[in-house]
Order: C-alpha cells, then structure tokens, then sequence
C-alpha cells in the first residue's frame, strides 16, 4: 500500500473514531418525538414486512451501512467484512470515499466488495469537491470499478474547512457537478451529509436538478469537524474544530424538512447518529424510507469482527420490530400515521422552520 498523505489520513481517521470522543455533544433530538403507544396493537410478529425497494432491487430491511473508509490500513479487511455482514442481512452497503483510486488505481482491492455482497445493493463514494477536479467520466467509472448499483456523493464542507489538507477554500460549482453526475448515470446518485445535516435550502436545490436519492446525514452522531479537530496541524485549525464542533443541523430535523419539501419520489435515508432500531423507527415516522448508521456498527466491527457488526445489526432489527408492534405498525411505512408528540427543541426548530408537527403526518 502506497504510504500517500491520504492513506494516512484515513488511517487517522479510523483510531480516531475508534479512540476519541467524537461524538456531537448535542443530540439528534429524535429524544424530542414521542411515539403512541399502541397497548392493543392487534399483530403478530409474523405480520411485520420490512422488505424495501433501492436502487432496483429489494432490501430485506430499510437500513443501510453508511460510507466509511477505503485506503487505509485495515480498510480492506473492513469493507469485505461489513458488505458480507450486510448482505447476509439484506441491507444496503456504501464503501469509502474512492479519491484514492482517481490517483492509485491500484488500491483498487480496498474497494472492489461485489464478491461479498453479490445480490445486493452496493454503492461507491466521492466528495461533491473532487467532482469539479476530475471528468464527470472518471468520476462515473468509480461505480463501475466496483460493480456498484450507484454512487454516493458526499459533502463535508465544515470537514474540509478544518482538515489541514482540505479543500478550504473551493466549495462553488458542486451542485452542478452534481446535476451532471445524475444526468450521467441516469439518476443512481445518491447525495449525503457526513453529519451536519440539511436545511430546507440544500434540500430544495438539491430537487431541482433531479437528484432522486437523498441521506440527510444530520448532526447528533459522529462530528467530522470534532474528527478533524484532533489532527489538526496548527492551532487555528484546531480552535476552528473546537468552535464547530457542534455544527449542523439535528438529524430529526433534518428529515422533517426533506420528508415536507422533496418530490414523494424522492428516497430519504436518515442517518446521523441513528444508535438503535427505536431511533430509525422514529426516522421511518418522520418520513424516512431507509435508516442508516456508521460509526456504531464499525465500533461492534472493531470490538468483535464481522460476528460483531451481525450481533449488533441483530439487536437493531429486534428494537426496531418491537417499535413496529409497540405502536401497531406493520411496516414502516405505516409508522408515519402513527400520533405523534413533539416536544423541547425539536418542537421549537420545527416552528421555527414553519414544520409546524401536524405537517408530520
Ligand atoms: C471511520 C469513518 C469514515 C467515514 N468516511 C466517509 C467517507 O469516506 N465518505 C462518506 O461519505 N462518509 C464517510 N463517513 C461518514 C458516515 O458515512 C456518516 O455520514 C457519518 O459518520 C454520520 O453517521 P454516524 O453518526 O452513524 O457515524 C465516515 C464515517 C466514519 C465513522
């Protein structure tokens, strides 16, 4: 493996996360929505349905194993074993950024997953910056390079603002990278957070130039400002990673305002700090077609292997279940015409986002 600065920098990142406390200190605030419970919920285990449509094809459960890494030690052995773990699950999976590939092709083995999860939704990663670098050609031929349904485009400004490396100061000219992205692969685009979120504004630009899949990764799990705030090279960077480390918009937030303002059509994942099946059952009330999660799982993944990230996934599957018979739910779908209380800051960012809580149906 090539010592590049990049592999090094995505070995960081992972003792990182692995390490420190890198969480936002403010919350999702799905703590703040208050599902009925149903005491005569009139199902039977047997009755729930969590088959989901993705990307052309049929997950067994509407969750999904987030972007992590790719190009760093470890990185392989990671990829294979959490793609494995998802497809043995029936859930979706996303490798790590592909950057390193535009410039080390030969790192392709960190990547290159499709044997482990052979009938199931895999998608590639590159950052909305690195569209304005390369062709929109080499950008595409990433998900070919893997044999993947898609590609997530990620988009990390408070990440690159406080990473010594970054792209600090070039943040114009993504969104149409983006729009020619879509054209290009005839909509198999799916355009993330890493964790700050998106507001009404990024939600709506994003609909008009037609992007149908849309994880609004919200604040409340991991801070990659707080991520980058403990590498930092000088101390104006890592004052700036201090002040912003609770940047973003709150996950729950976050999907109220896509669930309100994109086109029916559009797919939303919720991720962002999402820990357990209550919180994506409260995501899938919220509007959420798929829930995804990162650090949680690679944490089971460090502690036990690929047993484990499926103990782990086994558990959320089982909370989310007992959150569809808890409210009398037999997908999760029905979960968004169960009643709702809105309380605390949630209540208070949806008025002042005019959301007001009977737009959550
Ligand atoms: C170790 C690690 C590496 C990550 N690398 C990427 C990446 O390469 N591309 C990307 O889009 N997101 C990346 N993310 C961000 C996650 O996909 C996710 O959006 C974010 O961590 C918030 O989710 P969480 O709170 O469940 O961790 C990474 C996350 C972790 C924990």
């Amino acid at each position: 493996m090539p010592q590049t600065s990049i592999v090094r920098r995505k070995s960081e990142h992972l003792r990182i996360v692995a390490e420190e406390d890198v969480l936002h200190s403010r919350s999702t605030l799905f703590e703040d929505l208050h599902l009925e419970h149903d005491a005569l919920p009139e199902l039977d285990a047997t009755d729930l349905e969590l088959h989901t449509p993705f990307f052309g094809k049929t997950l067994d459960a509407p969750l999904m194993i987030t972007s992590m890494t790719g190009g760093a030690e470890f990185a392989r052995e990671m990829n294979e074993g959490l793609a494995r773990t998802a497809s043995e699950k029936g859930l979706a999976f996303s490798v790590g950024s592909q950057r390193v590939l535009l410039r080390y092709p030969e790192m392709i083995k960190d990547f290159a997953v499709r044997a482990c999860i052979p009938d199931g939704v895999l998608l590639g990663n590159i950052g909305g910056v690195q569209l304005k670098e390369y062709s929109i050609e080499q950008i595409a031929g990433l998900a070919d390079m893997i044999e993947a349904d898609g590609l997530c485009v990620h988009l990390n400004a408070g990440q690159e603002l406080v990473q010594g490396e970054g792209q600090q100061h070039g943040f114009s000219g993504v969104l149409d990278g983006i729009a020619h992205l879509v054209d290009r692969l005839d909509g198999r685009v799916l355009v993330k957070e890493t964790g700050a979120g998106m507001g009404p504004k990024t939600l709506k630009r994003l609909a008009q130039i037609g992007v149908q899949y849309i994880d609004v990764a919200g604040s409340g799990g991991t801070s990659w400002t707080k991520v980058e705030k403990y590498r930092a090279p000088s101390h104006s960077l890592s004052s700036l990673g201090e002040v912003y480390q609770n940047w973003g918009i709150p996950t729950a937030v976050s999907l109220a305002a896509a669930r309100r303002l994109l086109p029916e059509k559009v797919v939303i994942v919720a991720s962002g700090g999402i820990q357990n099946g209550l919180e994506a059952a409260k995501a899938f009330a919220l509007g959420a077609h798929l829930a995804g999660f990162a650090r949680s799982v690679l944490l089971s993944f460090i502690e036990d292997g690929p047993q484990g990230a499926h103990a782990w996934i086994e558990a959320f599957l089982e909370q989310l279940r007992a959150a569809m018979i808890l409210t009398g739910s037999r997908t999760p779908d029905e979960l968004q015409s169960v009643a709702k209380v809105v309380t605390g800051g949630l209540k208070d960012y949806l008025s002042a986002y005019k959301l007001q809580p009977g737009d959550i149906q």
